[in-house]
């Protein structure tokens, strides 16, 4: 940690104040660096009241994201967030991402944007990512899996993205099939996952999640009002996107902690019982391919089992699942 994440961390653990003293022992710094530091996370909006009885107090944090402060709420975690970077704005947090791959970086590294001039959904769409108003981040993952298993990682996203809206929220989202995340039937949360690999062995996995926090409805393309929502809309309140980025990363790091110790089953016990595809009559459109059938179940590997009309059992592992009436 460095030491900016360490004094907010400290300040964060007292509420009531910490002395200046006792941050410099801690940190080994001396005071006047300690004010130093103290001063410049005032200038990038951090409110911190200092006086001779409490030391330094914690006021108010800016609604903007520090990889700094992140790591401060986070704390220590398996993989997930072991580096943390942001950046003011990106074409994508997954083209960031993959470069780092490319590069050799170790897993558990995330990176956010405050916007993105290239933001991508899957099937090639267009992912809207307003300055400040979202979460727009991707993770950088080097399972031991086949190349076939990776949906187990899609499926994990959508749980940890779910317990987190709720740990911060209240909000109980649903989630369709493969990971969108929909509160009240409109979509709250898009997860993009890429990867590269051999024939038998995934080199790395980028998960890219955009989640829509507080967005007025104008502030929705025409549209796409009537699909998607966020969760200032559903809350009344706005949502501080600090804490709900941590929690949602210490979710994921729990839920990829189960799959590497091949506890996926339980995983997807948790994702069924939120899911509301299953049991629904659907409309599979994968590549050129379009068919009719009713959603069974997941599968071990966390495809989704389609019973067609002419009642054979199909795999499906990409393209758009659409929930009849
Ligand atoms: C979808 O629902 O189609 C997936 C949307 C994924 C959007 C996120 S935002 C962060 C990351 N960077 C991107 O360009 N896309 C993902």
């Amino acid at each position: 940690m460095t030491t900016d994440a360490k004094i907010l961390a400290a300040l964060r653990a007292n509420p009531d104040g910490v002395s200046g003293a006792q941050l410099a022992e801690q940190l080994a710094i001396s005071r006047a660096a300690v004010w130093a530091r103290i001063d410049d996370l005032r200038k990038v909006g951090y409110d911190i009241e200092a006086g001779p009885h409490f030391g330094y107090k914690l006021v108010a944090s800016p609604d903007a994201l520090h990889a700094d402060d992140l790591l401060a709420r986070l704390g220590k975690t398996k993989v997930v967030g072991r580096d943390i970077q942001v950046f003011e704005e990106t074409t994508s947090t997954n083209d960031v991402v993959e470069k780092l791959a490319r590069d050799g970086v170790k897993e558990g590294v995330v990176v956010f944007a405050e916007s993105q001039t290239k933001g991508r959904g899957r099937l090639g769409r267009v992912w809207q990512s307003p300055t400040r108003k979202g979460l727009w981040f991707s993770v950088l993952l080097r399972p031991n899996l086949r190349p076939q298993e990776t949906t187990q990682l899609t499926v994990i996203s959508a749980t940890a993205m779910r317990r987190a809206i709720k740990t911060v929220t209240g909000l109980s989202a649903d989630i369709k099939w493969p990971n969108d995340l929909l509160i009240g039937g409109k979509k709250v949360v898009g997860i993009l996952t890429e990867m590269s690999a051999e024939v038998d062995r995934v080199r790395y996995i980028i998960i890219g999640i955009g989640v829509d926090v507080n967005q007025g409805m104008a502030e929705f393309p025409e549209e796409l009002r009537r699909l998607a929502t966020s969760l200032k809309l559903e809350t009344g309140e706005e949502v501080c996107r600090g804490e709900l980025a941590t929690e949602i990363m210490r979710e994921l790091d729990r839920d990829y902690a189960r799959i590497c110790a091949g506890k996926f089953p339980e995983v997807a016990d948790e994702w069924e019982a939120a899911c509301i595809t299953m049991g629904r009559n659907v409309t599979v459109h994968t590549g050129d391919r379009k068919f009719r059938g009713r959603a069974e179940s997941l599968d071990d590997d966390g495809a989704l089992l389609v019973r067609t009309e002419h009642g054979h059992l199909e795999r499906i592992i990409g393209g758009d699942v659409t929930l009849e009436k």
